[in-house]
């Protein structure tokens, strides 16, 4: 069993250092298939004119470069350059770097853009990631401080309910391990304490390959509510 770091500040860096790894080692590490949810997320995002998408841990982008085929100008952030730079490579031979940007970017820090300035934000297994509750808190704050009023924001992650959550190792905070990549499995309540004042538009369970997961699409509500 992988010894895994705990500390706040040593728990990120380790992160950052496995996916790295993970990336060098495993080029197109999830491969070249939109997520389930970058599907849906056309459909909403489609629905309610938007054109530009901030993508939060896009990793090597398949979601971005499928958003991108489907006409949407994305912004993708990840804090692995070697995966980034799988999607800048990926995206100039595809004729996609035109309508795909990308920037390293650890979602523990403030989100890059002004306040209301973003349309859509979207996260593909992202929020399960290694953080702390607050963490998580403060970064959907962020989302909702970039969304313009009526901004869309779409996630999915894996519940507790997924299979593989029994071969993991249970650390505290109700984070858990496995071959050195630290994360969390999400229930409904979690989704609606993240979820606080917005406007809650689909919460939907949903099997993807072995993973069992939970889309959720969110609109911030308008100014002053
Ligand atoms: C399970 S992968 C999903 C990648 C991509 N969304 C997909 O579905 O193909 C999780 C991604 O989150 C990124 N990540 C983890 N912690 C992060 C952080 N604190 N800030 C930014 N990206 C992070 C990882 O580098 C990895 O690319």
């Amino acid at each position: 069993m992988q010894r895994v770091n705990t500390g706040h500040v040593e728990l990120a860096r380790a992160q950052q250092e496995r996916w790295d790894s993970a990336y060098a080692q495993r080029p197109q590490l999830h491969g070249s298939e939109p997520s389930a949810a970058a599907r849906r997320a056309v459909e909403l995002f489609g629905a309610a004119g938007i054109d530009d998408v901030l993508e939060l841990g896009s990793g090597h982008g398949r979601d971005a470069l499928f958003l991108a085929g489907q006409g949407f100008s994305v912004h993708a952030t990840d804090f692995s350059e070697p995966a980034l730079d799988q999607l800048r490579q990926t995206a100039q031979r595809d004729g996609l770097d035109d309508r795909v940007t990308a920037a390293l970017h650890d979602v523990r820090d403030p989100l890059p853009p002004a306040d209301a300035t973003v349309d859509a934000v979207f996260a593909n297994l992202l929020l399960n990631m290694a953080f702390s509750p607050s963490e998580l808190h403060s970064l959907v704050a962020e989302v909702r401080r970039v969304l313009r009023p009526g901004g869309r924001f779409v996630y999915a992650v894996r519940t507790a309910d997924d299979p593989s959550s029994q071969y993991c190792q249970q650390l505290a905070d109700g984070l858990s391990a496995h071959d050195g990549f630290v994360g969390r499995f999400f229930d409904e309540d979690l989704v609606g304490e993240l979820a606080g004042a917005w406007q809650l538009d689909e919460l939907r369970p949903y099997d993807e390959g072995r993973r069992r997961m939970l889309l959720v699409a969110m609109t911030r509500p308008p100014a002053g509510t």
